[in-house]
């Protein structure tokens, strides 16, 4: 009898520790998509001229169910709506009528109305406001590979599962679409760009098209990245020469094949001659050669091709110059159905890159840019840095080509030569609970889709609209937790890549710190020492007019800027300079003693973090809570390790000792 009882009480309290963790884990699911429903839908109408489409039922049942307001909600779709999927919302009386020109732009209003409630930001009687997003299209690149691994994932497998579709439609889907639109994403590349050819096969195709049907009511375009050795590698012809014309027959049959499964398919997203995949140089022939080809296939469709400027071959003697070099001969070249898509910086996502040169130099060529919001080289889904940040860092920064403009103005219709603008994020998304692995990288996500939505916005703004929709709106949890996300990115550069040391990452994983690699055939520019060239002398990468002249891709007075000594940014000290060790910076300490100052107040930061977030514990829920502290203590103690690990590599060419108020490496 009493085992019996004990028994049972053993499985009420598995029951109960497996419903209280159900409900917990929820949590995290919601993403900042945490509002109320009502117990009676809100009073919501479409004005009489607006026919009923399937966006507009989201939009209205959205605000049904969540909106709180006592008047009545119109919902107006009309020519003179403002266009590209912007929108008007105007409050009169208790009423408050959305208009657009577009169904999706009134969806994107319904979604602003309802953040504005959530954050405590409504509108005040006779009050009306116009948004236009940035972007004509904010897109995700997803580098999921069809076996469901997820290239550079850190949050679980892919969302996509290939081996269930056609036949089941998981219900994450539209939960997906449903947070993409919240927060004005409007595309999406479903794969990875090292594209395996088999997307494009019959049974594959099939598969993206139901996922296509999920995503379009929530106004989000499909698009796909394609292998270019397709025609070849499904084993249909011996090549995949972009100027063969069996090659452009094979690629105008495919696109008729996708445009008869997805009408609306925005486009093709390549890696070509980069990395191992394959491309046009493969025949002798261009990126314009190989992009063109593909465009012209898509033009009658309206499809785009977004071609990457992510090329790296071994043999380039500084990898920082090799986009510019291979692009730069073809500008104006390409077709207008062609964005070439540039990463933020020259080399690859690092914690803190000086723009790429390419934004200010391509004049006739629509240009995109590329950031990565999974944090390859940022911590993954262990340490916190909102990138927010360093993204605006990029955009806000000024080119100098001629007639001036920031990297946001000549990538948006404010440049001029655009027919769409576009700009896309390498999605930090996956198929564990709370999507992104770390809740607190849920920020970046959302982050990324209200950046391309109005660049104008601030970082500071952006976290705090997130913390009050996905934690608590309390003053108290706020305003710190703000400051911690306003100076995470910082800190993460302070002890990863201080003054601008870069890519001393492990080798594959890009977790942790590697300053010494160098892995059996390791490539030319892999071979230690490659990026931060350490000696007795000194340490950085010589890219002055003296070492590898990546300074004159820059127009003036960058060029000039960067490339002395003197007046580099310090930020980039090291990135455009070998300098010695004992060189006194301008709070008059050395070098070596600076990298052994800033070290350590990255990890002074992180161990703060820790405290700070044990001070909002009130605010949180116990999972979440556990959750992200859990993570603030394993970045501390990395931060030690790069701090540490760093710091007694380079020790050994600098031959000097670490300043007494610093603690020594243990
Ligand atoms: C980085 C990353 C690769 C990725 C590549 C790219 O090098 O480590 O995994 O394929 O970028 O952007 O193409």
């Amino acid at each position: 009898m009493i085992n019996g009882l004990g028994r049972m009480k053993n499985w009420l309290w598995i029951i109960g520790l497996f419903f209280v963790l159900s409900l917990h884990a929820e949590d995290g699911h919601r993403l900042w998509l945490r509002m109320e429903r009502n117990a009676l839908p809100a009073d919501v109408s479409l004005s009489e001229s607006t026919e009923r489409t399937a966006t507009l039922d989201i939009a209205s049942r959205e605000l049904k169910d969540f909106w709180k307001g006592e008047g009545r909600v119109l919902l107006r779709v009309s020519k003179d709506g403002v266009m590209r999927d912007g929108f008007t919302i105007c409050r009169k009386g208790l009423d408050v009528e959305l208009s657009s020109a577009s169904d999706n732009g009134v969806l994107y209003a319904a979604y602003d109305l309802l953040r504005r409630q959530q954050a405590g930001d409504l509108l005040s009687d006779g009050v009306a406001v116009t948004e236009r997003p940035s972007y004509d299209i904010r897109i995700l690149n997803h580098w999921d590979n069809p076996d469901g691994t997820v290239e550079r994932g850190y949050a679980g497998r892919s969302i996509w599962k290939w081996d269930e579709l056609p036949e089941t439609v998981s219900p994450l889907y539209e939960e997906y679409a449903r947070a993409n639109a919240s927060v004005g994403i409007n595309a999406v590349v479903l794969n990875n760009v090292n594209a395996k050819p088999q997307m494009l096969s019959t049974g594959m195709l099939r598969k993206v098209a139901v996922i296509a049907e999920v995503l379009r009511p929530y106004g989000i375009r499909t698009y796909l990245s394609v292998n270019f050795a397709s025609p070849k590698a499904l084993g249909e012809l011996s090549t995949a020469d972009p100027l063969d014309e069996d090659v452009q027959r094979w690629w105008e049959k495919k696109a008729k094949e996708i445009y008869r499964l997805i009408p609306d398919f925005g486009g093709f997203l390549v890696k070509a001659n980069s990395e191992g995949e394959p491309g046009p140089q493969d025949y002798g022939r261009t990126h314009a050669d190989g992009a063109n080809m593909l465009a012209d296939v898509l033009a009658p469709y309206g499809g785009l091709v977004m071609w990457r400027a992510f090329v790296y071959q071994a043999e380039s003697s500084d990898r920082a110059c090799q986009a510019y070099e291979e692009f730069m001969p073809f500008d104006g070249q390409f077709r207008d159905n062609v964005i070439v898509q540039v990463k933020n910086g020259p080399i690859d996502f690092q914690p803190r890159e000086p723009f790429s040169p390419l934004f200010g130099a391509m004049q006739h060529t629509q240009v995109m840019p590329e950031f990565q919001i999974t944090q390859e080289y940022l911590g993954q889904s262990i340490h916190t840095v909102f990138l927010a940040t360093m993204w605006k860092d990029c955009l806000d920064a000024e080119t100098y080509r001629v007639g001036g403009g920031t990297v946001a103005d000549v990538t948006q219709h404010r440049g001029g030569i655009h027919s769409r603008s576009a700009v896309a994020g390498v999605a930090n998304i996956g198929d564990v609970v709370n999507w992104t692995g770390n809740d607190m990288a849920q920020a970046n996500w959302y982050a990324f889709g209200r950046l391309c939505w109005n660049t104008e916005l601030s970082a500071e703004q952006i976290a705090e609209e997130f913390l009050k929709q996905t934690f608590s709106t309390d003053e108290h949890f706020i305003e710190p937790v703000r400051q911690l996300l306003l100076r995470s990115w910082d800190t993460a550069v302070s002890y990863m890549m201080p003054l601008g040391l870069h890519h001393i990452f492990a080798f594959g994983h890009h977790y942790g710190p590697e300053p010494w690699c160098a892995p059996p055939d390791t490539r030319p520019d892999w071979l230690p020492k490659y990026y931060h060239r350490a000696d007795t002398v000194g340490v950085g990468f010589d890219r002055t007019v003296r070492g590898s002249k990546a300074v004159l891709q820059y127009h003036e007075p960058l060029a000039t800027l960067y490339g002395d000594l003197e007046t580099c940014p310090e930020e980039y000290l090291l990135w455009f300079h070998h300098v010695p060790w004992e060189y006194v910076m301008r709070n008059g300490l050395t070098l070596w003693d600076n990298l052994c100052y800033i070290y350590n107040s990255g990890v002074e930061d992180a161990r703060e973090f820790v405290d700070l977030w044990q001070k909002v514990q009130p605010y949180v829920d116990t999972e979440r809570y556990e959750a992200i502290q859990m993570r603030f203590e394993r970045q501390a103690l990395d931060a030690e390790w790069w701090r540490d690990a760093c710091l007694l590599y380079f020790q050994q060419y600098s031959r000097r000792s670490i300043p007494a108020d610093c603690p020594p490496p243990v």
